[in-house]
């Protein structure tokens, strides 16, 4: 017996069920990910250093048991009629696997009281042509994120896609520091993951073809981008984006590629664009329409910024951001509305709650 020792995309024959390059090839499959089955986080040092100073009183009261019903709900609603939505244009949908996320969980080094969700296939799958890599994610709640998508991934396995897993992390205190700089992580190198093994989360990389884009987050460390660096084949180059963000976790509400050539920015978290994307024409993304009293619970009010493209012209923004959906469409895209902001309270919008499995095109440069 002979196996496919195929250790590169073979750009001759056709594409397999998993195949992506870039943010914005023409959709094809997608999962998109549930809030079914969610808790709330326990309150630890890598939660704490990026989401809101709010979200403390929750998270140490109620970690481990279900979000406040009503919202939990409110979002589940949305996320299933932008699933509905997606179908509707002709594009494979597929959703994780019901997960008990409030089960309590141990390693033979730690326990945890629940999980999280199974909202964000983003934060936790790397799709880069026809691999998908399962992240070392950070935070402990997130441990065994990756159940709710086996039997998936298993299928995309079985039909030719590549699927591994970076080392499983032992996530010990000391992969954490506590005393992380609170202000300016990025000037002073101190943030709430150290280095002593590979951490990252799949969402703190961005795809432009050949190149990929990664940031130095609270959740993903130097050895984290190292491992995704050394383990993609050689025609990929990842470049790192230096950010002003005091809370940096996952790049896609910062440094968002919209299309060949078109980068929109958050200008709170990024000052300096990588010196390869000079020719891009960049823009900042216009203030959020979240009012200040609207409670997100693991996000800045910018999330909005994370938009999902279905091709390089058609763009997903979330039906009352009304000013990036105007700066959009003077850009030259089709803004497609959908109401989400009872998503975005769970830390994200279109870009985070799916993990684009299959995008029409092949591996190119566009830098
Ligand atoms: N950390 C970003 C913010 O506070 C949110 C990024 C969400 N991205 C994601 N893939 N979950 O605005």
């Amino acid at each position: 017996m002979t196996v496919d020792r195929r250790s590169r995309p073979d750009t001759t024959r056709p594409a397999g069920p998993v195949s992506t390059y870039t943010e914005w090839d023409p959709l094809e499959e997608v999962i998109v990910g549930t809030m079914r089955g969610a808790a709330v986080p326990q309150w630890d040092v890598a939660v704490e250093s990026c989401v809101p100073a709010s979200a403390r009183e929750l998270f140490t009261r109620s970690a481990g048991q279900p979000w406040p019903r009503a919202h939990a709900e409110a979002a589940e609603a949305e996320l299933d009629a932008f699933a509905g939505f997606l179908t509707s244009r002709g594009i494979v949908v597929t959703r994780p696997d019901p997960v008990d996320h409030t089960r309590s969980f141990s390693t033979p080094r730690w326990s945890s009281p629940g999980g999280l969700y199974s909202a964000m296939p983003r934060d936790l799958l790397l799709v880069v042509g026809d691999m998908i890599i399962e992240s070392p994610m950070a935070w402990r709640s997130r441990y065994f994120e990756a159940d709710a998508y086996h039997r998936l991934l298993t299928d995309y396995f079985r039909r030719g896609a590549r699927w591994i897993a970076a080392p499983r992390p032992l996530l010990d205190d000391d992969t954490f520091d506590a005393g992380f700089d609170r202000e300016t992580p990025f000037a002073t190198g101190s943030y709430a993951t150290t280095e002593v093994e590979p951490t990252f989360d799949a969402a703190d990389f961005t795809r432009c073809g050949t190149d990929l884009f990664a940031q130095r987050s609270h959740v993903t460390n130097r050895l984290g981008i190292e491992w995704v660096a050394r383990h993609l084949d050689p025609e990929y180059t990842v470049h790192i984006v230096e950010t002003i963000d005091p809370y940096p976790m996952h790049i896609d509400a910062s440094f968002v590629p919209l299309a060949p050539g078109k980068l929109l920015l958050n200008r709170n978290k990024v000052k300096d664009v990588p010196s390869v994307l000079d020719a891009w024409d960049v823009r900042v993304a216009p203030e959020p329409a979240v009012p200040d009293d609207f409670e997100l619970y693991m996000s800045s009010p910018t999330v909005g910024m994370n938009v999902l493209m279905l091709s390089e012209t058609q763009v997903v923004v979330e039906a009352q951001e009304t000013a990036l959906a105007d700066m959009l469409d003077g850009w030259g895209f089709d803004i497609l509305p959908i109401p989400f902001r009872n998503v975005m309270r769970f830390g994200g919008c279109f870009h985070c709650v799916t993990a684009d499995v299959r995008r029409r095109g092949e591996l190119r440069s566009v830098v």
